[in-house]
């Protein structure tokens, strides 16, 4: 029997509910099996961490997640605490320190969810967004001079390298050519960013010579959030910079019917470090502790987490287990309009399992 040592951070907000609730569910996966199971290592990093020890976690912290075949991670926020701290302190700390440097983003509409898409079947929308990780615009280059005087100045430079834009979009034409369309959009910026985007899009070019049998084409990254109302079934692979990336999956959940079913993947493909999988809806301090949060985001990231490590089919046993109970607008919870609570979404995914 093989073990898989997860290190789970619930971090702050609904992150503290749908953890347990992702824990509770691959528990009922590994209880089925002979083949494997789970260790569990949770650490309180976060908001209530930094109350007290004045850091979002130890100085030593990466060292205890090193050995981990993965991270599951809830989210970081606190109304109390500035944002850049929180994520610098802790999320950015872990992607970067482990260079996660693909951080991989589907979307699909789930049966019987009612996305705002009108003209669009659900097979027409499945979309992986690649999102650069490790530079571009959360560098975190730039600074700060004359603070508080009227000639203060504030600079955040995006930074790209060679390196870094070569090795996402290599993992980007490669993810794009194990799917059934081999289609890759190359989302851009160079028409009004013209030193870093324009190389974005040289080294794209490059890159592509070594994926023939993938089709690509180039998008400006405005033009492609109306490309993805319009024309949704245009789109399969994208690969676009940190911050572009980040607004992109935003409109891509949405679309898809909620932020609350979005999943993430922060990883190394290299395999140096463990990844870490999370759902993107961040902390949602409105509705923390009533047991409202959707904690479908966190099961699809707990799927990523399953194919990372190499439980393809459990992986593909949870995604069934979600989209039975998807397909059940009685156990929709609050963001997609039904009445279900968490612990009600947690207990017919685990039913579904053991029903398999
Ligand atoms: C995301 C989030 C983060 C980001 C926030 C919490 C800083 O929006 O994962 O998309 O911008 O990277
Ligand atoms: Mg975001």
């Amino acid at each position: 029997m093989k073990t898989y040592n997860i290190a789970c951070i619930p971090g702050d907000g609904i992150g503290q509910e749908v953890i347990p609730a992702g824990q509770t569910v691959l528990a009922a996966l590994a209880a089925k099996s002979t083949e494997f199971r789970f260790d569990f290592h949770s650490f309180d990093w976060g908001g209530d961490y930094y109350r007290r020890h004045g850091v979002m976690m130890p100085a030593d912290g990466l060292d205890a997640l090193r050995p981990m075949d993965a991270i599951l991670f809830g989210s970081a926020g606190d109304p109390d605490i500035p944002d850049h701290i929180t994520l610098w302190g802790l999320r950015l700390k872990i992607c970067q320190g482990f260079d996660q440097y693909a951080n991989v983003r589907p979307t699909r509409i789930l049966p019987g969810i009612d996305a705002p898409l009108k003209r669009c079947t659900p097979a027409q929308l499945d979309w992986v967004i690649v999102r650069e990780n490790s530079e571009g615009e959360y560098a975190g280059v730039g600074g700060r001079a004359h603070q508080g005087h009227p000639i203060e100045v504030a600079t955040d430079v995006s930074m790209m390298t060679r390196v870094g834009v070569q090795r996402i979009m290599r993992y980007a034409f490669k993810l794009a050519q194990s799917r059934p369309r081999k289609l890759l959009t190359v989302v851009t910026k160079s028409n009004a960013q013209r030193h870093a985007m324009v190389m974005w899009d040289e080294i794209a070019k490059e890159i592509s010579a070594e994926f023939p049998d993938v089709h690509w084409d180039k998008e400006l990254v405005d033009a492609c959030t109306a490309r993805m109302v319009n024309r949704p079934a245009s789109l399969d692979t994208v690969v676009a910079t940190n911050l572009h990336a980040d607004i992109l999956s935003d409109l891509a959940a949405a679309l898809a019917g909620s932020l609350g079913i979005a999943p993430t993947g922060n990883i190394d493909p290299e395999r140096r470090y463990p990844s870490m999988f999370e759902p993107i809806h961040g902390s949602a301090f409105d509705i923390m502790g009533q047991g409202l949060a959707n904690p479908i985001g966190t099961f699809w990231s707990c799927v990523m987490l399953l194919e990372h490590i190499g439980l393809t089919a459990p992986a593909k046993q949870l995604m069934q287990a979600i989209e039975a109970v998807t397909a059940d607008p009685q156990l929709h919870t609050r963001d997609l309009g039904g009445p279900a609570g968490t612990a009600q979404v947690t207990e017919a995914v685990c039913q579904q399992l053991h029903n398999k």
